[in-house]
């Protein structure tokens, strides 16, 4: 077992998921004890954030490794020097944000992403907060009858929505995205989600990228994925970010979706995301 040099002091955020975590500089070169405890408290509590960090875009990377391989966005134009970064830009006179919708990070691929690492550079005098919401709580929630007919359902994910020519995402006037043309690929993946380290069973469906329920009819899909969606986000599974800058958050995208909520017209807000590869969901 490794040995844990730097004791993390972890707060949680509400009673369902978010810790804050203190005692712990992320620029530094943490030793591989820190880092299991980093993924365990992420395990735990699905989305940890940590104070007053100074971060380069090289050491958010550096710590972003620590953790696997690193991802590049396929419809995101991502930072020139650095590719693995997406600069989350939202300018003054943008009428939408970056991942201003519930969602799980790109899970219209066949291996999404495990984890996001967003790091705040600029943020506005108030709002531009971030929710969570956690599919483990939201799974544990429903009733022994729809668990079991939800379990084995497989579900279909795509980008189009978002990635598609005029897609919402196409829209933001910082963020410039490309390949259109490849965004309506389909993917499937259960509806119900195992987590890999922790066994545990989640919903794995998102608004922004779930389009429909294999094996069942149009409306019947529709009706589920209604239902699915709206539960999923209910304010009992949630937690609200308030960013400062220098506040870094990394959430586990095989327990939580998010919502970055557009509230601060006239303002501009730069954030720096990193993600980390992931395995095909079961
Ligand atoms: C995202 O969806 O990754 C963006 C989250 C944020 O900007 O708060």
């Amino acid at each position: 077992m490794s040995v844990t040099t730097t004791p993390l002091s972890i707060s949680p955020m509400t009673g369902v998921l978010g810790a804050e975590i203190t005692g712990v500089d992320l620029s530094s070169d943490l030793d591989d004890g820190t880092i299991a405890a980093i993924r365990q408290a992420l395990c735990d509590h699905h989305v940890l954030v940590f104070r007053s960090q100074d971060l380069s875009p090289e050491r958010q990377l550096a710590f972003g490794r620590r953790f696997g391989e690193l991802d590049t966005h396929p419809f995101v134009h991502g930072n020139a020097e650095h590719p693995e970064i997406l600069d989350v830009v939202t300018e003054p006179d943008d009428r939408i944000n970056f991942g201003g919708g519930w969602h799980t990070d790109v899970t219209f691929l066949p291996e999404p992403d495990m984890g996001s690492i967003l790091y705040a550079v600029d943020v506005p005098p108030s709002g531009g907060d971030t929710l969570f919401a956690n599919q483990h709580a939201a799974y544990d929630a429903l009733s022994d009858t729809m668990r079991s007919m939800l379990d084995g359902l497989v579900a279909v994910h795509t980008a189009s929505h978002q990635y598609g020519e005029g897609g919402t995402s196409t829209l933001s006037k910082a963020m410039k995205t490309r390949n259109p043309e490849l965004s309506a690929t389909r993917v499937e993946h259960p509806v119900i989600r195992t987590h890999p380290e922790s066994g545990r069973k989640g919903l794995y469906v998102n608004r922004a990228f779930t389009t429909g329920i294999k094996g069942l009819t149009s409306e019947e899909s529709r009706a589920m994925l209604t239902f699915l969606f709206r539960h999923g986000v209910k304010e009992a599974f949630t937690c609200r970010l308030v960013w400062e800058p220098g506040t870094l958050a990394m959430w586990d995208n095989r327990s939580v979706q998010h919502y970055a909520l557009h509230d601060y017209a006239g303002h501009r807000r730069v954030m720096r995301r990193i993600t980390v590869k992931g395995d095909r969901p079961v």
